[in-house]
């Protein structure tokens, strides 16, 4: 479980997050949506533990946490095989469990014969894929991932989409994806949250029943509290998701 309560961020003079309250459940799928700068990848790192808000309580009963970075942290110098093989000593395993749980989860992200290969000889959608071997080879209770897909193109995203699906229906934890694409939080997740520029954010139904184009007018078309009606006549709200 996971709870904000009235949780306030600022960056010197900028207000990014504003009373935000929340509570995350063991095993829920949270699609995190919103604008670039609205404050997506400071909640993840609140979560993280890396940033503290100046007002408000973080209350966090997760065991082990798996971070994909919105910005790669491969290390340079070691292979990908290390890469996703090295978090797993402090876990327990010997170097040989762990390169061989390396070199597993290396094949399911399709980079098989990629092992030996170094961060600068990967692509960026390489190098994200080898960043998701290694949040999942942690096994964690739960995993933020922070527009893991950004750099894949269409047919890898969609397969590893599939994959990840499939690897939270035989093992379900906790996962926060954010993401600018909401067809792609709706193909896993089952809460999303909606931020807004001004520091707020909402919860949107999904009913996965419904066809995807109700559910986009659902979530981004929608009035909320404080908005007159989103008629995007307002610069703000013309660059959010909202006005698109
Ligand atoms: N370390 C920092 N110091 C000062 N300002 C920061 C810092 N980190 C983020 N910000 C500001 O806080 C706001 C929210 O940043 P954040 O990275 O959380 O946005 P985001 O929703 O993840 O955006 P994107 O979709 O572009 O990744 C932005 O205006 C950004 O400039
Ligand atoms: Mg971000």
């Amino acid at each position: 479980m996971i709870q904000f309560k009235q949780v306030k961020k600022k960056y010197n003079n900028l207000e990014v997050i504003q009373n935000l309250s929340f509570i995350i459940h063991k095993n829920d799928v949270v699609g995190i949506l919103g604008p670039s700068g609205v404050g997506k990848t400071t909640i993840l790192k609140m979560i993280a533990g890396i940033l503290t808000p100046e007002s408000g309580t973080i209350i966090s009963h997760v065991k082990r946490i798996a971070y994909v970075f919105q910005e790669p942290r491969l290390l340079p110098w070691k292979t990908a095989l290390d890469n996703v093989a090295i978090p797993l000593l402090p876990l327990g395993y010997n170097y040989k469990q762990a390169k061989e749980k390396a070199a597993e989860w290396l094949g399911k992200m399709g980079l098989r014969g990629y092992e030996g290969y170094f961060p600068a000889q990967l692509s960026g959608g390489m190098i994200q894929r080898v960043s998701l071997a290694r949040a999942f080879a942690i096994e964690p209770d739960t995993l933020l991932l922070d527009e893991p897909f950004s750099a894949l193109d269409v047919r890898l995203k969609e397969v590893l989409l599939n994959m990840i699906k499939e690897q939270l229906k035989a093992a379900p934890i906790t996962v926060l994806y954010v993401s600018h694409m909401p067809e792609e939080v709706v193909r896993i997740a089952n809460r999303i949250f909606m931020l807004f520029p001004e520091g707020t954010m909402e919860e949107m139904s999904v009913n996965i029943g419904e066809s995807f184009k109700d559910f986009l007018k659902d979530a981004f078309y929608k009035p909320h509290a404080g908005d007159a009606g989103l008629a995007c006549n307002d610069t703000k709200q013309r660059e959010s998701y909202a006005c698109m």
